[in-house]
């Protein structure tokens, strides 16, 4: 087909706004699903997904659409048929890269705005990945056949965000399909046909890939110039691996077999690869014979950091090798997820993992599970910090043990993210009260008809565990937050240890604010008093920074009654015997030195404080 008839573009919204719904509508109006075999959020492919009711990854199908009775056309001529490659996309900000990656690879995008709940943090962060891609918005108001859809202030107000006349914004409901022939017909008028050129030499970019056992690396495709087929040897120019494709197809959305992928389609390539680290997701695809120097790499995607690191431990009976295998496989289809190998005294063996969020951990903990069957022990997260030292050179840290000696260190920075809080008036009060006590720079308010946007700056590591909640529950769950990362700025941590019987246990050290230092070793050192089981001996539990001990507990010994015995009353015989206890009770303290056993449910409860 040709390119001009060939429109590419993704559905993004804020969480829950309807696009895997309005997906669904599409895919049934343009017959690419058979009646029969429709189900609620098709595109939402994985059982988590479902269970959920949530998308976590984008996903890509192609539909056949034919304009109806008023036939559109194209520079005079009629055009009976278009291709219209679709990728949905998650909503959740932990899976933003699914987002980024999804809007490099299309023309134009639908920013779905539910119209019972208007513009909320994420529409925000969306529409701004978008219009950094420069692609064809269209605007639509969903869920009109709501009761409680309020489409003239929602309206205005979306017109307001993405500065345009109310006019142009789509009103829809994905649930009955109302207006969904009218998006259709937008976005063939709308959204540019792709660029590129059929008769240059094949570029194609990335965007997902996933591992089948028998076929290897299947890697999700959008070509740029150029055409592929079956049989034709390839190579990455990025990691440098050649291979000779198997097969290449579309997404119906199921994997449907074709002759080619042109210019402008999406569809994926079979490598055959079983060597997981030849794919890399934002690498370009090139002919074999194609000469180098003659042919620029597509600019591909900007290296992810992630937000947050945390240690996964596997249980007794997993070997290292199959944590290690499972994790390439699950970076294959998670570009956003890194790890490297950790060793922590208490845990063993592990991989420290780097993460977008809270929510990216929970899922991988349980692709994991589920796909690979590994269970896991997770540490509490932490960010990375950037330390300098006195030389002049930095280093980034991503847990508390490699901090190195404070004397070396000039400074330490923390990463900061600036935060767009978007929330009904009346809570303005309340989330600015919580955003201080999480030490955040108030930088500006913007009103958005009766409703505003406040932006803070804030330590990443302050929104990391519990802001979210504390968002919801001051907000009575009206308010909705979007954050990005700024830069590191300097921040007064120090390494806590923890200390039992003298002996440090490296599992619990934790970078901390210096003025907070007191307070969370308290609550360390309470939760361990409660999870510790006595011994012959008194047990101290210490929580330290730099040798100075901020909070302290004592675990008593247990108590064996050494009178018991004795039947009359001689005090000096009590006294030598009483003497002797105490004795014995110091040499056991002393050989006790380190060997305090700690049972992992104490590890837990600590990590989970
Ligand atoms: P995430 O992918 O998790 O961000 O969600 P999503 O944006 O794909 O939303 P989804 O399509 O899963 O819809 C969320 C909920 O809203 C579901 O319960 C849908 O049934 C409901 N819903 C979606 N569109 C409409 C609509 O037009 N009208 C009504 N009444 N409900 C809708």
């Amino acid at each position: 087909m040709d390119q001009s008839n060939i429109r590419n573009f993704s559905i993004v919204a804020h969480v829950d706004h309807g696009k895997s719904t309005l997906a669904d509508r599409l895919l049934e109006i343009t017959g690419t699903v058979d009646k029969r075999k429709m189900r609620d959020q098709l595109l939402d492919q994985m059982d988590i997904e479902r269970e959920r009711g949530i998308t976590i990854k984008l996903a890509p199908v192609k539909m056949q659409y034919n304009p109806p009775s008023s036939p559109l056309t194209l520079r005079g001529e009629k055009v009976e048929e278009y291709n219209l490659n679709l990728i949905d996309t998650p909503g959740h900000v932990d899976f933003t890269y699914e987002v980024s990656r999804s809007l490099a690879a299309v023309e134009g995008a639908l920013l779905l705005v539910d119209a019972t709940q208007g513009v909320q943090a994420q529409t925000i962060g969306n529409l701004h990945l978008a219009q950094a891609e420069g692609l064809t918005i269209i605007p639509i108001l969903n869920k009109i056949d709501m009761p409680s859809a309020d489409i003239e202030t929602r309206r205005l107000e979306l017109a307001h965000l993405v500065s345009c006349e109310p006019e142009d914004i789509l009103l829809a409901s994905g649930k009955t399909g109302q207006g969904v022939a009218e998006i259709l017909e937008a976005i063939v008028k709308r959204i540019p046909s792709p660029r590129g050129t059929l008769a240059a030499p094949l570029r194609a970019l990335i965007f997902d890939s996933v591992y089948d056992d028998y076929k290897g690396v299947i890697a999700y495709v959008r070509i740029v110039d150029g055409e592929i087929r079956a049989g034709e040897k390839i190579k990455f120019m990025g990691t440098k691996s050649e291979t000779e494709i198997l097969e290449v197809g579309i997404f119906h959305p199921a994997r449907v077999k074709t002759d080619a992928l042109r210019a402008g389609e999406m569809g994926y390539i079979v490598t055959g690869l079983k060597e997981i680290g030849g794919v890399r997701v934002g690498d370009t695809v090139t002919r074999i014979q194609t000469t180098e120097a003659v042919l620029e790499p597509l600019p591909g995607y900007k290296e992810l950091l992630p937000m947050v690191y945390a240690g996964i431990f596997p249980h007794e009976g997993i070997s290292m090798e199959k944590l290690r295998d499972a994790l390439f496989k699950l970076k294959l289809n998670d570009a956003s997820l890194s790890f490297e190998p950790e060793r922590s005294s208490a845990l063993g063996f592990g991989f420290r993992i780097g993460l977008l969020g809270m929510l990216h951990l929970e899922i991988v903990k349980e692709r994991l599970a589920r796909e690979h069957d590994i269970e896991l022990v997770v540490t509490v997260p932490s960010v990375a910090y950037r330390v300098f030292f006195r030389d002049n050179t930095s280093k980034i840290i991503k847990t508390a043990i490699d901090l190195p000696d404070p004397t070396r260190i000039d400074h330490i920075e923390e990463p900061f993210v600036r935060v767009d809080i978007v929330t009904p008036k009346e809570f303005l009060g309340s989330i600015m009260q919580l955003a201080e006590e999480k030490r955040g720079v108030y930088v500006t308010t913007e009103y958005l008809e009766e409703r505003v946007i406040i932006r803070y700056e804030l330590p990443l590591a302050s929104i990391i565990i519990d802001f979210y909640d504390k968002l919801k529950s001051v907000s009575a769950g009206y308010a909705s937050f979007h954050y990005e990362i700024i830069g590191y700025r300097t921040a007064d941590v120090v390494r806590m240890d923890i200390v039992v019987q003298d002996e440090v246990y490296e599992a619990f050290s934790t970078l901390v604010y210096r003025d907070e230092a007191e307070r969370v070793g308290r609550k360390i050192a309470e939760t361990l008093k409660e999870s510790i089981p006595r011994e012959q001996f008194e047990i101290k539990v210490q929580a330290r920074v730099g040798g100075k001990i901020v909070a302290s507990e004592r675990i008593s010994a247990m108590r064996k009654d050494v009178l018991a015995k004795m039947s009359g009353g001689d005090v000096t015989r009590k006294d030598k015997l009483l003497k002797k206890q105490k004795a014995g009770k110091k040499r056991m303290a002393e050989m006790g030195k380190g060997s305090v056993r700690i049972p992992s449910e104490a590890y837990l409860a600590v990590l989970k404080r």
